[in-house]
């Protein structure tokens, strides 16, 4: 097979946009906030004017992902499409927001490596276990802690906070709508030109 290559390229569908396309990469426990803080960056991205898409974990494994479980290969493969999807619409010019628990480094780096370093910012909702176990909206920690589910995320599997994301946000204290502001003040300063009104 050989690659294909149009006319257009990606540099000019962004300027037709004024955007860049980037991938804003939420990782974070089940319960850590990652679904509502995504469709808040959405929100706000739209309002500035920025055309942004969310893929979301739970969406995504009814469709494209429907046939990929939580064992270590299926979670790795499930970051692997998602980040494919997520390059292919950063070639489009759109700006990504992925909203997956992702909970191993090495399968982040893939997504990182997938996406291109230049493009991906890896966001870490720090949300403790206790709190996140506490909050517990679809009852999954307690089901997990009865052994009702295996491989659950912080209980009998394993999450790997990130040593060094690129934004690391205490979500405790604060609301979807506050984390989203704080994550895109954080990638105003850590990306300056992608989200500057006007592009
Ligand atoms: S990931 O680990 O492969 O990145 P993903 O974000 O797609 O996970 O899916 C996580 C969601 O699936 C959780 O929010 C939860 O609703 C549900 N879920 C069901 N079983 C598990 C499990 N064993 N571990 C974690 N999440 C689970």
């Amino acid at each position: 097979m050989f690659w294909q290559q149009g006319v257009i390229d990606r540099s000019i569908r962004e300027q037709l946009i004024r955007q860049k396309g980037m991938t804003l990469w939420l990782t974070g426990l089940s319960a850590s906030g990652k679904t509502t803080t995504a469709y808040s960056l959405e929100q706000q991205l739209i309002l500035a004017q920025r055309l942004c898409y969310v893929l979301d974990g739970d969406n995504l494994r009814h469709g494209v992902n429907r046939n990929l479980g939580f064992s270590h290969e299926d979670r790795r493969e499930n970051i692997r499409r998602t980040a494919e999807i997520a390059g292919l619409m950063n070639d489009a010019g759109l700006i990504v927001i992925v909203s997956l628990i992702s909970p191993l480094i090495a399968d982040r780096v893939m997504a990182k490596d997938i996406i291109g370093a230049d493009s991906f910012i890896e966001v870490y909702l720090n949300t403790p276990l206790e709190v996140c176990e506490a909050r517990d909206p679809k009852s999954l920690y307690r089901k997990a802690r009865q052994g009702l589910i295996t491989n659950f995320t912080g209980i009998n599997a394993p999450y790997e906070a990130p040593p060094f994301a690129d934004i690391c946000v205490n979500t405790v204290q604060l609301s979807p709508f506050e984390v989203a502001q704080q994550i895109l003040l954080m990638a105003n300063l850590h990306r300056q030109t992608q989200f500057g009104p006007g592009g």
